[in-house]
């Protein structure tokens, strides 16, 4: 399952990258790890993920429950506690710096 899931994956960033979005490749960081395929899989459902340095550590927290908003709107079931401590760790890991816009 996972495993088709990257490939549709690898399909969506060279689409994005096509469109000539942003400029730059999508090299997403930690791409084998649990944690941004957890990412990657709950992030993908309604938009491309986001780049993880597009924002702040101190701003995803809050980001990610407006996502958990929009899931409810949609009558989608939310992000269960588990993966969205991942979720939460790996993007404010790769965070965007404080204070150097
Ligand atoms: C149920 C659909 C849905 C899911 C799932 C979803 N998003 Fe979103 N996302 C949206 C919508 C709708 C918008 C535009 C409105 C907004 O910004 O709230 C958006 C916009 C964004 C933006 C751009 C806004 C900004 O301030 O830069 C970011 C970043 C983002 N989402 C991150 C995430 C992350 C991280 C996840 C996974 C935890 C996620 N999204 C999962 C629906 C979703």
């Amino acid at each position: 399952m996972m495993r088709y899931w990257l490939m549709a994956c690898g399909a969506l960033v060279l689409a994005s990258c096509e469109a000539g979005q942003g400029g730059g490749g999508h090299e997403y960081p930690e791409m084998d790890s649990r944690a941004f395929n957890v990412f990657a899989r709950q992030c993908s459902q309604c938009h491309a993920p986001p780049m993880p340095d597009k924002h702040t550590a101190a701003e995803w927290p809050g980001i990610i429950a407006r996502m958990q908003q929009h899931r409810v709107q949609r009558s989608l079931p939310p992000i269960d506690a588990a993966d969205m401590g991942e979720i939460r760790d790996y993007l404010t890991r790769h965070a965007k710096r404080e204070g150097n816009g």
